[in-house]
């Protein structure tokens, strides 16, 4: 079984969907020969690095056993992939504390982490690919002295250290080489927001306790999917001829409370690879039903330049019956379902488009399916739109009027 794609409520003619077929078709093989720049991640799942996958086992073992914290520091494509997997996902073993560090410039949440590594056994994790990003080397070098003082000397501190970041250029690669931190490689060819199937997301998701093996076959089950031949070719598509037509927002709507930070992934993953030349889709995510008492009036009858993506979870893991009240009896599942199968049918009376994106379960194989369907249909939807879905060249300008501010 695979997640599962509907697309025929969107209202888009069936022929305007077929006669674009053949151009996403070549989209698709583009990414799959493995000659594209910046594609690396499409073939990761598929010929999986053992070798690699056992270093990443080995060093989560060794975290889980040495260390209550496991402080990962990073920012954008180096931190929402593993923070979103470790929300959604049940942990198959008993893992370490991760916390998120170098997300922002919030002097309340530095006080707070430091606070935290002082009263627990620590293991720091910086990941960056380029390894200049300032979040993260404020982050870090606020973090070195910390760990020095705890530890007792600069040796002992390096020894808790683990470097994600490119294999041969850039300052935290050099840092790591003369310091002799453990490190992982970040490919060349795989850009930050698409990196979660590589150490980047990997190792704190197996820190955590996540089946990271499960989550990897299920991508490569994605890779194989006859969903390519109709439902995730066409999503792609009609995410093209949806902005065509004035839809110019994709309201993603999680039907399932852990899932909310996959839609900060897709965030960052759809914002980042099409809004370029004018053009993308505004990724703007709520979760249901808890976002229809203040964003459902809003949907319903506010200004109709969007579509919805609903993204569900069929099978919950247990049941939960409600034991009294006008709802009695009733399932939790059940009053779940009622409330989608309602806001569909209520926003399609509106003639509201609405996409339906089914995951059989929230387990690691299908979620490893859903990431690779969601980088793979984002990387065709904006090659349709004639940008490159790898570059942004836009995070640029505020960098440097940053660094004017700053006189660096
Ligand atoms: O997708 C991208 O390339 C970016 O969003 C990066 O992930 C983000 O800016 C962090 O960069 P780095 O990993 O170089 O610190």
């Amino acid at each position: 079984m695979d997640i599962k794609v509907k697309t025929d409520g969107l209202g888009i003619a069936v022929e305007n969907i077929l006669e674009m077929r053949p151009e996403a078709g070549r989209a698709l093989d583009r990414l799959w020969s493995g000659s594209e720049p910046m594609t690396g991640w499409v073939q990761t799942p598929i010929n999986q690095n053992k070798e690699e996958l056992e270093y990443i086992l080995n060093a989560a073992d060794i975290v889980k056993d040495e260390a209550e914290l496991f402080v990962v520091v990073g920012i954008g494509g180096s931190y929402l992939g593993a923070k979103a997997a470790i929300e959604a996902l049940p942990k198959a073993e008993r893992g370490a504390q991760v916390r998120f560090f170098g997300t922002n410039f919030c002097t309340d949440y530095y006080r707070e982490v430091m606070a935290e590594i002082r009263d627990k056994r620590t293991i720091l994790c910086v990941i960056s690919k380029s390894g200049n990003t300032a979040e993260v080397s404020a982050a870090f070098e606020t973090l070195k002295p910390l760990m020095i003082e705890k530890y007792g000397s600069e040796e002992e501190a390096n020894k808790r250290i683990i470097v994600v970041t490119d294999p041969a250029r850039g300052q935290l690669r050099a840092e790591a080489e003369e310091k002799g931190y453990a490190t992982f490689d970040i490919p060349p060819n795989i850009g930050g927001r698409y990196s979660v199937l590589t150490p980047v997301g990997l190792l704190p998701m197996a820190v955590s306790g996540i089946d990271i093996r499960d989550v990897l076959d299920g991508a490569k089950a994605m890779a194989m999917s006859p969903v390519w031949d109709e439902g995730g070719t066409d999503y792609a598509i009609s995410r093209h001829l949806m902005q065509m037509t004035g839809k110019h927002i994709e309201v993603i709507e999680m039907c399932h409370s852990r899932l909310g930070y996959l839609g900060e992934w897709m965030k960052q993953l759809y914002g980042e690879s099409e809004g370029k030349n004018g053009q993308g889709l505004w990724p703007a995510t709520l979760t249901l039903s808890t976002d229809l008492h203040s964003m459902g009036q809003m949907i319903q009858e506010g200004r109709q330049n969007f579509f919805e993506t609903m993204i569900t979870v069929d099978d919950p893991d247990y049941t939960v019956t409600v034991p009294a009240g006008h709802l009695a009896g009733r399932t939790i599942r059940e009053l779940n379902e009622a409330m989608m199968d309602g806001v569909i049918r209520a926003h399609r009376n509106a003639g509201i488009p609405v996409v339906e994106i089914h995951m059989p379960q929230l387990t690691p194989h299908y979620y490893g399916q859903m990431l690779y369907f969601l980088e793979t249909t984002c990387a065709v939807t904006a090659m349709l739109n004639g940008v490159d879905p790898f570059n942004q060249p836009g995070v640029e300008a505020y960098k440097a009027e940053m660094r004017k501010i700053l006189g660096i």
